[in-house]
């Protein structure tokens, strides 16, 4: 149970947070395209509504203290008597008016504003995870053998509700600056002194953040990194669960989670004390800038109507101010996440290219022809077999012996075109089996491995997995040919049994034939059996290989298999030892 591998699963910022933001906003603008464009436009409406609204305390104000009034009062009045509204109170009415006018418009338009963000948000979330599992369905066999299937689920899961967060933090950003920037020019047109000295004073306050973003960045790596230990580590005590419990592995379990979990909550404790130390920083510094722009305006001898609004709008400003600074530090956090999506993806490598009209019909059924195929795994040093060549008749029962390690599996392998030739070429008719015709022949053969794989459902949901059959009656005929129909009818819920998680509540011959029961229903034109069958006993086996026979005459079946009976079964046997390299025969040990 060690984690050298969980710190590899999750990689270290490989690039800079500067191109992993601008790797994400130039994937959020791309996917919002005219959406965001109209979302930006309703924050920018919400942004002058909002420095109109403001605007207009200005009149008020003057309006209230006429003592105070200066310029803006004597032009507000004039205006307003121009449009026949003379006395004090209807000027005050007519402002306020106004004003709740604006304010009722300007919530509307945030409202708006605020459910297309949050479309935005969830439909952007929604594509990365579809194109993540587009990705994995179509990636090649040798990319996706290596990856580990808990940091797989960690990303699909965990890292993609953080994806949501960055996004949502993303645009809250994207928000308070654009209120920033109206707020901003409001305080130029009331009072330029007062808007230079606060522009200045906000510059210094975001050069601040640089080094606090960087911060949350590392610390939210460091948690996904201990977030997905403890996922990983789960994911192996499951996977193992009867030999971990057989060894009594189950304390060293727990205390590998309680030292990750102990780590993971030593790290966000560490960030929430440095983050309430920046609140409180943050607080004392807004106060003390307030305090020095009150003195500075009144040594400057800024009016007091305009001082009074330019405290308004900079009590407004400290919402975004404050937002801006959490939300950027927030993004930081969680943009490991979108580092890690994009890691995933680069392992992931070239999907394999279908053809567009690899359809059923589209492969034609015809002799199986391995002609000189060598094949080499990318890392090893030397080819598992070299010049492989053999022809397999339609109909033929082929058995596929050798010892262990001598590329049974591989040969299956690349005939399912999970891997792929490193010389020579595989012939499916007349036609070579490439990427382009993948799709098709796949629909037309059935894989059962030794290790037989059931989904947790029932037996029937098991037997019609990757078959169009649903008829009760196929369904029973398949399982009397896989010598499964006695076994099934005496279990209490028939075909409704539930198999539990992989199978576990069968026994391993009991799921191998399930797994044959499937096969034939899918009614392939080449079965392929890896050791499926060496978990039955010989004489059920020897029936069951029979009844395939029968059930499937057209069909080409390669038996993968060690045991001397069931070679004996078939057509013909080719024996793949004599296809390795002679290198690996003289270093092999004596
Ligand atoms: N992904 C891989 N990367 C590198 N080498 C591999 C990989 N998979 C298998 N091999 C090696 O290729 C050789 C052939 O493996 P393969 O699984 O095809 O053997 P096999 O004949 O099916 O063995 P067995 O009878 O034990 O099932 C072995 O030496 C194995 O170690
Ligand atoms: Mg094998």
């Amino acid at each position: 149970m060690g984690t050298a591998a969980g710190d590899a699963a999750v990689p270290e910022p490989r690039t800079s947070l500067i191109a992993d933001v601008r790797a994400l906003v130039g994937d959020f603008v791309c996917h919002g395209g005219r959406r965001l464009a109209a979302a930006v436009a309703l924050m920018l409406a919400g942004g002058v509504l909002e420095g109109v609204g403001l605007a207009l305390l200005v009149p008020i104000f003057s309006l209230l203290a006429p003592q105070t009034g200066g310029r803006w009062r004597a032009m507000m009045v004039e205006a307003l008597a121009s449009v026949g509204l003379v006395s004090q109170l209807t000027q005050l009415a007519a402002v306020l008016l106004v004003f709740c006018l604006l304010v009722g418009l300007r919530a509307v338009v945030l409202a708006t504003r605020d459910r297309l963000v949050s479309d935005l948000t969830l439909g952007f979330v929604d594509h990365r995870r579809l194109m993540l599992v587009t990705d994995l369905a179509r990636a090649r066999w040798s990319a996706l053998a290596r990856l580990r299937h808990a940091r797989i689920g960690h990303i699909l899961s965990s890292e993609i509700a953080r994806l949501a967060l960055a996004c949502s933090m993303l645009l809250t950003i994207m928000m308070a600056a654009i209120m920033l920037v109206t707020q901003a020019i409001l305080m130029l047109l009331l009072s330029p002194v007062i808007a230079l000295l606060t522009i200045g004073l906000a510059l210094l306050g975001l050069a601040l953040l640089v080094p606090l973003s960087r911060r949350a960045a590392t610390v939210g790596t460091s948690s996904a990194r201990f977030a997905f230990r403890i996922a990983g580590e789960a994911a192996q005590f499951l996977g193992g669960l009867k030999i971990a419990i057989a060894h009594d592995m189950a304390d060293a379990f727990v205390a590998q989670i309680a030292q990750e979990s102990g780590h993971l909550r030593a790290q966000l404790d560490a960030q929430r004390r440095f983050q309430s130390r920046v609140s409180i920083a943050s607080a004392s510094v807004a106060s003390l800038v307030g305090a020095a722009l009150i003195f500075g305006a009144v040594m400057l001898d800024v009016p007091t109507v305009t001082l009074l609004a330019a405290l308004v709008v900079l009590v407004r400003m400290s919402g975004p101010v404050r937002s801006l600074q959490q939300s950027t530090q927030q993004l930081f956090g969680v943009l490991p996440a979108f580092t890690a999506l994009r890691a995933l993806k680069a392992d992931l490598g070239d999907p394999v290219t279908a053809s567009p009209d690899a359809t059923m019909g589209s492969v034609r059924h015809g002799p199986l022809r391995f002609e000189q195929v060598t094949f080499r795994y990318p890392d090893a040093l030397a080819p598992v077999f070299t010049g492989l060549d053999f022809t397999i008749g339609v109909g033929e029962m082929v058995g596929l012996s050798g010892p262990s390690g001598t590329g049974k599996t591989s040969v299956v392998d690349l005939l399912t075109g999970l891997l792929e030739p490193t010389a020579g070429r595989i012939m499916i008719g007349d036609a070579v089996l490439d990427p382009a015709m993948l799709a098709g022949w796949r629909r037309r053969l059935a894989y059962v491995p030794q290790d037989s794989y059931l989904i947790n459902d029932s037996l029937r949901r098991n037997l019609t997995w990757g078959s169009a059959v649903r008829a009760d009656a196929d369904l029973w005929q398949a399982l009397a040919q896989a010598g499964a129909a006695d076994m099934v009818a005496a279990m209490p819920g028939g075909l409704e049994t539930r198999v539990d998680e992989r199978g576990t509540r069968l026994s391993g011959g009991e799921r191998q034939r399930i797994a044959l029961a499937r096969a034939i229903l899918r009614d392939p034109d080449l079965l392929i059996l890896d050791e499926a069958t060496n978990a039955i006993d010989v004489a059920t086996e020897r029936a069951v290989i029979a009844n395939l026979r029968r059930a499937l005459p057209r069909t080409t079946i390669l038996i993968v298999a060690h045991r001397e009976e069931t070679l004996r079964a078939c057509d013909r046997v080719i024996a793949l030892e004599t296809f390795r390299p002679a290198e690996i025969h003289s270093t092999a040990p004596d």
